[in-house]
């Protein structure tokens, strides 16, 4: 039995750990769990510095944006290096509203190779962080629905 919502994110901007967060809060809330877990947020590189381990017992929400339809490289390292010993991870890559190619994959594949089980996967979109008119103000409500209504679809599967 898996007993621990854990949330994970690199968010220049903002957006990326605002859907992991929605994520997270709304699976908490679904499954009847009180706090979170481990809560990484791992945009400055002093947060990358120490290896990352979880357990059997943990589900981990594992959120990036999409840098030139990647996993941005700058993360690589840190990723490589994360412990999953047979938790679960939901990949989550935000985009602005160009493409994520490959990105969601990417991901992915990094976490399996890590020692995760991948049970469901997301794209979103967020405010381009080049510009305020590529997905303008986006993640707004009706993203912030989806992404609920993501979360309680894993919650009714797990
Ligand atoms: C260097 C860089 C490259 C990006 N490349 C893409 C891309 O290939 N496709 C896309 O749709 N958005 C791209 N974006 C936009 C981000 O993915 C988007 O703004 C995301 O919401 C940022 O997440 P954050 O707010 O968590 O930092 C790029 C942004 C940056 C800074």
């Amino acid at each position: 039995m898996k007993k621990s919502i854990n949330a994970m994110y690199f968010s220049a901007t903002g957006t990326t750990k605002t859907i992991v967060c929605c994520i997270a809060d709304t699976m908490l809330k679904s499954l009847g769990l009180r706090e979170l877990g481990k809560n990484i947020d791992f945009t400055l590189p002093i947060a990358r510095e120490a290896a990352v381990s979880f357990s059997q017992e943990d589900i981990v929400i594992v959120g990036v944006p999409v840098y030139a339809g990647r996993v941005p490289n700058v993360l690589l390292a840190f990723l490589n290096r994360l412990n999953g010993n047979g938790a679960w991870a939901i990949p989550v890559v935000v985009y602005g509203n160009r493409d994520y190619d490959d990105a969601l994959i990417e991901l992915r594949d990094i976490l399996i190779a890590r020692g995760f089980t991948a049970i469901a996967g997301a794209a979103f979109i967020g405010e381009h962080s080049f510009s305020k008119v590529l997905a303008e103000n986006r993640p707004d409500g009706k993203d912030m629905d989806i992404a609920r209504v993501f979360a309680n679809q894993i919650c009714r599967k797990i």
